[in-house]
């Protein structure tokens, strides 16, 4: 490769490194699968050592990928909190094994173990008590998670027997299989998006600011590194792990001692085999060597220790038959085909379904009518169809044939000269493209509304909504014709579109679906023009000039603003109080809870965080824990016990969502507008129930 093209493609892999990296350990929203991202990963590592006069400081490949988020205290690490050289090859296991052999000698051992995947985290414990708990963070400094930590089944709060006075100890935190359907199946009846994988769950579970609602996700823990640097005196890793295991922490006894690669190697077969048997998710096995005294000799590089290699497993596959084809219609008017499948285990879950991504990919394939096919799962949720087993194909079977209109509004499908995909060009009247439009407007990262795809398909098919601004216009009596809903549910709803008023302008930007404008530059264009008028009046030369604009996203939101209808629709917006500028925060409801320090605790008719919102919005204190400063704690179903224990001992008053509601004027249920424009109410015709 030359010069310039190395130097090319090493800064394309950092920034998609980078990118992915982000989208895993902080949004725990993978899009690209584990092995991908190695992938790409060892091919920035030999480019690196090719072109050393490119590798920076700060790339990747230097550095472990960052779990920090904000409204967490970051705590140094005592030591460095690093990762772990991975592979896929077992000839590269045993190029490990041989260079280890060359520079130990004979006289020591492999502890093989298996590689957990869940999320690292690093306790002290001090006085036999769990003092601290840090994610890995950037492996100098971690996010302080300790309370939640306390809420992890089966970690001890206090020791037995002789343990030292100050240590630490890593290990991983997951999320056993069962507690992972339960909570997605939780999440899809509240119309919230699942988890990807128990990983993203656990991760994400770990992150959360109410350690009660952590205490409910099932979260177990396996300790699996007391570093050698803290000079506690073990001969060797082994025995640190028994000992660890005698004070009462949880480490796994599947741990074995090797001797040679062959050994190695067997215990890799058994656990490729056995592992889809264990309760929890694990991804690989992890080779380390075993004596503290050459784990100190070989060290560390910046990122990685030198004494151990994990063996990552290849994504579990499944072979099972295609029955039939959806070709299923995006908001963007992208067709994409979606193969229906004989129902098979995969990963610890059932899959029904996988897509075939686009036509190019089921030629590619080869994908003919009744074929059996490998199925993965990627980052994604949906499992991706990898290969076709052509000995299992039936004689005479048909290639499907790619629609050549939309299987939804029938209207001729279109493909740009350098598009993969087809497209339904009708995106005013194809109802998939619009209740594809109004299932982004709602989403979580998006307005947070309380409109899965049920709902969207009864608000469209009763022609009450058609455009997100009409979700505002909408009536109590309209929402209560729908079948199935109820007061309670109504309310649930109107309280998740008063918060998205709230929703800063940034997410407003990517609600409104431009093609190409994702979250972060949605928030880059955001942060650069300040409001909307300034974005709609940007020439091209001003949108490339933001970073992360290129042409096609330049093009598409010139093309957007061109559309007047849009025009219009940001105006009804604005006028219902959706806040179109930076830094304007919407006013608030009321000051009636001025002065007063609310906890708030279980389940109420919308979201904790909602109920939160509500607090601050009418000049009330949120906070986390009940003291003798609280005035009062706001108690749904099922509250804390130990925060109710708390109310007692110190007198504090407990009280109901109705008592609380009670509190609240009636008549400023609804914000107020920005100054200088009336703004009518969400529900005109609500006194009768609200
Ligand atoms: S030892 C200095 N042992 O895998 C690193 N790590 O992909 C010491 N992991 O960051 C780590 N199972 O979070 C070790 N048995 C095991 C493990 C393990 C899972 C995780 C760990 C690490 C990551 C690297």
């Amino acid at each position: 490769m030359e010069k310039a093209a190395a130097k090319a493609r090493i800064d394309e892999l950092s920034g998609i490194l980078m990118e992915n990296s982000r989208r895993y350990y902080v949004d725990n929203a993978p899009t690209m699968s584990d092995y991908e991202f190695d992938m790409l990963m060892h091919e920035l590592e030999r480019l690196e050592e090719q072109w050393p006069e490119f590798k920076e400081p700060d790339s990747p490949t230097q550095r472990v990928g960052s779990d920090l988020q904000k409204g967490f205290v970051q705590r140094p690490h005592r030591y460095p909190m690093l990762s772990l050289a991975n592979t896929y090859s077992i000839s590269e296991v045993e190029d490990f094994a041989v260079r280890a052999e060359r520079s130990l000698g004979s006289g020591f051992s492999y502890c093989c173990e298996l590689k957990f995947d869940g999320t690292a985290i690093c306790l002290t414990y001090r006085d036999g008590k769990l003092y601290r708990a840090l994610t890995r963070g950037d492996g100098v400094k971690g996010d302080d998670v300790t309370e939640n930590a306390r809420r992890i089944g089966g970690l001890p709060q206090i020791l037995h027997g002789d343990y030292p006075k100050d240590f630490e100890i890593r290990g991983e935190v997951l999320m056993p299989y069962d507690a992972f359907d339960a909570l997605n199946r939780e999440r899809l009846d509240a119309e919230e998006p699942p988890f990807a994988n128990p990983r993203n769950a656990a991760s994400g579970s770990l992150k959360l600011s109410d350690p009660e609602e952590v205490a409910r996700r099932g979260l177990i823990c396996t300790l699996y590194h007391i570093p050698a640097q803290s000079g506690l005196d073990f001969a060797s890793h082994d025995e640190a792990m028994k000992a660890a295991r005698s004070w009462g922490l949880p480490v796994s006894e599947h741990r074995s001692i090797a001797r040679s690669i062959g050994e190695i190697k067997e215990y890799i077969d058994y656990w490729d085999r056995q592992r889809k048997f264990l309760p929890f998710a694990t991804d690989g096995i992890v080779i380390k060597i075993n004596e503290m005294e050459y784990q100190r000799a070989l060290g560390y590089t910046a990122k990685v220790p030198r004494w151990a290699v994990a063996y990552k497993f290849k994504a579990e596959q499944a072979l099972t038959p295609i029955l039939s084809i959806d070709y299923q219609v995006g908001r963007t008017g992208a067709v994409t085909p979606v193969a229906n499948l004989r129902p098979v285990q995969l990963s610890g879950t059932i899959v029904k379904r996988a897509t075939l991504v686009n036509a190019g990919q089921m030629e590619a394939l080869d994908i003919h009518e009744g074929d059996w096919v490998y199925v993965e799962k990627g980052g994604e949720i949906i499992p991706k169809i990898t290969g076709v087993e052509p000995s299992k194909r039936s004689a005479g079977a048909a290639k499907p044939v790619f629609p050549s209109v939309c299987p939804d509004c029938g209207t001729p499908l279109v493909r740009e000269e350098d598009e993969a995909k087809w497209f339904c060009p009708n995106s005013d009247g194809c109802p998939m493209q619009i209740k594809g439009e109004l299932l982004h407007f709602a989403g979580r990262k998006a307005m947070n509304i309380l409109a899965g795809e049920a709902t969207v398909e009864q608000l469209f098919s009763m022609g009450y909504v058609r455009t997100p601004a009409d979700l505002y216009d909408l009536t109590l009596s309209q929402l209560l014709t729908l079948e199935g809903w109820k007061e309670k549910s109504a309310r649930r709803f109107r309280a998740s579109l008063e918060a998205s008023l709230d929703v800063p302008f940034d997410r407003v930007l990517f609600a409104l679906g431009i093609r190409f404008v994702g979250e972060t530059t949605a928030k880059q264009i955001a942060e650069h023009f300040g409001n909307i008028g300034a974005i709609a009046a940007a020439s091209r030369e001003e949108l490339l000039s933001v970073p992360d604009v290129g042409e096609v996203i330049a093009d598409s939101i010139l093309d957007w603003f061109a559309d007047e209808r849009h025009g219009i629709e940001i105006q009804r917006l604005e006028a219902h109080g959706l806040r179109f500028s930076m830094g304007t925060r919407a006013a608030g409801l009321s000051s009636a809870l001025e002065g007063k320090t609310i906890v708030v605790s279980g389940v109420f008719s919308v979201s904790r965080d909602e109920m939160k919102a509500l607090i601050g919005r009418h000049g009330g204190k949120n906070s986390g824990s009940v003291s003798g400063k609280t005035s009062f704690l706001l108690a749904g179903a099922n509250p804390g016990p130990e925060k109710i224990r708390k109310c007692e001992e110190l007198g504090v008053p407990v009280m109901s969502e109705e008592e609380f509601r009670a509190l609240l004027p009636e008549t400023a249920s609804a914000p107020e507008a920005e100054a200088g424009s009336v703004k009518p109410s969400l529900f005109d015709d609500e006194p009768t129930l609200f």
